[in-house]
């Protein structure tokens, strides 16, 4: 499972892309705006994130009518090679993932809630879809079951399923469990991985134990 990490905070985001656990960084205007990043200064974040060892950066087109996406996805996919350019999975947005597709620029359909969806951005050539877990279990629908019916849709297709909004690391490895191909998860989450409070007391005990052992190599007896 590919794991990615939905933050434009450059600070919490490059020590976690130092472990070489994640794939990359996926942005969307809400995220941008926790971070304090102005449009203008995407193409900036886009070259430290990727300076910092993000392999891939999502890029979220903020126009309303799918010849503005278009355009705007071409310019996003022009900050660089592992720029992936994300557009809502609404009539507009499907309609530019069709002709950004069709030119060869991958697109990820993002704010997807429904299985229905996912089959629109097959049929449009996208990359992946960006289903949000937790917003559908906000919303009252099984987030998890919902991403499980994606990943079917999408089997024998070639558009991934790359899961966000998510809230808790009980989520990763259910996700994982469904055989979901990708998540993208906030640095909290991230961090919140990387810990387990019987591992951490396990090293302890070996860090202990490896104290008693220091000192010269108590030889060979055998003459
Ligand atoms: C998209 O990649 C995000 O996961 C999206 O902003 C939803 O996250 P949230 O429900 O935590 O806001």
């Amino acid at each position: 499972m590919r794991l990615y990490l939905d933050s434009a905070d450059l600070a919490a985001v490059a020590p976690l892309l130092e472990t070489g656990l994640f794939s990359g960084v996926t942005t969307n205007p809400l995220i941008l705006q926790r971070a304090g990043v102005r449009l203008a200064d995407v193409p900036r974040l886009v070259a430290a994130l990727t300076s910092a060892g993000a392999r891939s950066v999502f890029v979220q087109a903020v126009s309303r009518d799918a010849d503005a996406m278009v355009d705007e996805g071409r310019r996003i996919a022009g900050l660089g090679e592992q720029v992936v350019v994300k557009l809502p999975a609404n009539r507009p947005g499907l309609t530019a993932t069709v002709r950004l597709a069709r030119d060869g620029y991958p697109v990820l359909v993002t704010a997807v809630y429904h299985a229905r969806q996912a089959v629109l951005a097959a049929e449009a050539g996208a990359w992946g879809i960006a289903p949000y877990v937790g917003r559908m279990d906000d919303a009252g629908r099984d987030g998890l079951a919902q991403v499980g019916e994606m990943q079917e849709v999408l089997a024998g297709s070639r558009t991934l399923v790359l899961a966000a909004s998510i809230r808790g690391i009980d989520v990763v490895h259910q996700l994982a469990l469904r055989g979901i191909d990708a998540v993208t998860m906030s640095t909290a989450v991230a961090e919140a991985l990387l810990v387990d409070r019987l591992t951490d007391r396990a090293v302890e005990e070996f860090d202990a134990a490896a104290r008693t052992l220091a000192g010269p190599a108590s030889g060979d007896d055998s003459d």
